[in-house]
């Protein structure tokens, strides 16, 4: 397969085709991804309540993107992977934001990162752009500053919130991102914020006028029992991984497992 690169997906958006993405954090998961044909992965820092059992992102460390990143890395290595950076992985200096976001390159093989912020990182976004990083932002809910949105709330009600949510679009895309998270912004400031930039904007939770769209995972395959209003249920695996385990469990304390077939006889 041919690999895609940043440029293919302003092209895109150009051409009006719909982009779409899903978060992957293993390498099985990442390969299922990769066959069906979605055309670029996030490893998400939503690993953090995904995977290792948090109740937020916060916790997420550097290590645990790496980690992750490789695992993804090693099960699609032909597919777009963009890294999350982490809370407090860029927040505190424009050296610390290169060095990690370099580090997600190097050691963990992401093809890109992403970083939650608007106008304010536009000259990290810049100089992470002129290392040689390509950069995808995002806007609308950003998970990272829950504690001062004072919860996951839609974001973009309003007039004034949504010419901020352009003003951020277009500060980022003069800064150098090849694309743009829009997560939980209402459908026609979604819409709006979408027609003016150039660079494609991946929705979650923001309607179906943007130029692709995210989910997460875990929502898609019915792993966890939370459902956010926004997401596509696309199968129910954590109640087919119930229930096998459960059979497992009935068979062994049965003397139904092993059968023939599992045993060795020499
Ligand atoms: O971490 C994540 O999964 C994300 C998506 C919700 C876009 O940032």
């Amino acid at each position: 397969m041919k690999k895609v690169t940043v440029s293919s997906f302003a092209r895109r958006k150009a051409a009006g085709e719909n982009i779409v993405m899903c978060t992957a954090y293993d390498a099985p998961f990442a390969k299922f991804a990769l066959a069906a044909g979605i055309d670029m992965m996030l490893v998400g820092d939503s690993v953090g309540t995904t995977v290792l059992g948090f109740d937020s992102t916060l916790p997420v460390t550097m290590e645990d993107m790496i980690r992750h990143t490789q695992a993804v890395r090693r099960g699609a290595p032909e597919a777009f992977l963009v890294a999350d950076m982490p809370f407090m992985s860029y927040q505190s200096s424009l050296e610390e934001g290169i060095r990690n976001a370099g580090r997600l390159l190097k050691e963990a093989g992401a093809d890109s990162v992403k970083l939650e912020g608007g106008a304010e990182y536009a000259e990290l976004v810049s100089k992470m752009v002129l290392s040689g990083i390509p950069v995808m932002g995002h806007i609308g809910l950003m998970p990272q500053s829950v504690q001062v949105l004072g919860g996951y709330k839609v974001q973009g009600r309003g007039d004034a919130a949504v010419a901020k949510l352009i003003a951020d679009a277009k500060a980022l895309e003069a800064a150098g991102v090849f694309a743009i998270v829009l997560e939980c912004v209402p459908e026609a400031a979604a819409a709006e914020v979408t027609q003016e930039v150039s660079v494609p904007t991946i929705g979650i939770g923001s309607g179906r006028h943007c130029s692709g769209q995210i989910q997460v995972l875990h929502d898609l395959l019915g792993l966890l029992d939370f459902k956010p209003k926004h997401a596509g249920r696309y199968a129910e695996i954590g109640e087919l991984v119930q229930q096998a385990l459960k059979n497992y469990c009935d068979d062994v304390k049965n003397g139904v497992f092993p059968a023939d077939e599992n045993i060795f006889t020499k």
